[in-house]
């Protein structure tokens, strides 16, 4: 059995109130004490690390591509190991788009924080355009394949893949589950060709793109969904656990 995970991403929100506020209220209302994570401001780990509960993770939502050294800005995938950091995200379109994140970069990361055991959730997905134009599957696989290629099967162990169409993300517009399952279906099968069917049957591959309580149970009935990335609704405690408790159900 793959493990099923439900991941929050608040991205640049909440104030360092607001976030422990919320961390309160994600560890009253976690009452089964299901895994999960949520990707903080790294500003804030350690003091949401000391409020959460051990079924909570915080993670990372970026880490640099550098070692060390005069990268003035920059947080090392060893500072985040140095923190008992578990998972941090990498590649996610808004890396991609907005800070110019290239293929190369984001391979560089997956590969130091590989190096500092960390668990990276590699981001991949198509923009609107590649969708409309009808060749996202080929996309989509060509952003995976460059980072598998250069890993080995045990470090595959260590990743957890999110498929996040661009167009779905903070937008209320959704892939639908028959069209997100299409997507995860080839990402597994590009995992089974580069590592085998045992790898590839236990990577989790998550789905995001505006997730919520009202449409989580029909993504996660598809085979190939097992759980989610959730950016809007994990910034609200309640409906972050009702799509956790989705995934469970
Ligand atoms: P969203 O964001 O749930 O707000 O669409 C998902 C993500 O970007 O990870």
């Amino acid at each position: 059995m793959r493990e099923k995970i439900v991941i929050g991403n608040w991205k640049m929100n909440t104030s360092i109130s607001e976030a422990k506020q919320l961390v309160e209220e994600l560890n009253k209302a976690n009452k089964n004490n299901t895994k999960t994570a949520v990707l903080v401001p790294s500003l804030y780990i350690n003091a949401l690390q000391n409020l959460a509960n051990k079924s909570i993770h915080i993670g990372a939502q970026n880490v640099s591509s550098f070692e060390k050294g005069a990268f003035t800005g920059e947080i090392s995938a060893a500072m985040l190991n140095s923190m008992q950091v578990e998972y941090v995200a990498i590649g996610h379109s808004e890396r991609r788009t907005i800070f110019n994140e290239t293929d190369n970069i984001i391979s560089e990361k997956i590969k130091i924080s590989l190096e500092n055991n960390l668990k990276p959730i590699l981001c991949c997905g198509e923009a609107l355009e590649v969708r409309k134009a009808g060749d996202f599957l080929d996309f989509v696989g060509k952003q995976i394949d460059f980072v598998l290629e250069k890993i080995t099967a045990n470090d595959m162990k260590n990743i957890i893949i999110a498929y996040e169409p661009i167009w779905a993300i903070g937008t209320g517009e959704t892939a639908s589950a028959a069209q997100a399952q299409e997507v995860h279906i080839y990402i597994r099968n590009i995992v089974k060709k580069h590592f085998g069917n045992e790898i590839a049957d236990k990577t989790t591959i998550l789905y995001g793109g505006s997730v919520k309580p009202s449409n989580a149970a029909e993504l996660f009935a598809e085979q190939d969904i097992d759980g989610a990335l959730v950016g809007g609704a994990s910034l609200n405690a309640q409906s972050f656990i009702d799509i956790i408790n989705a995934n469970n159900g």
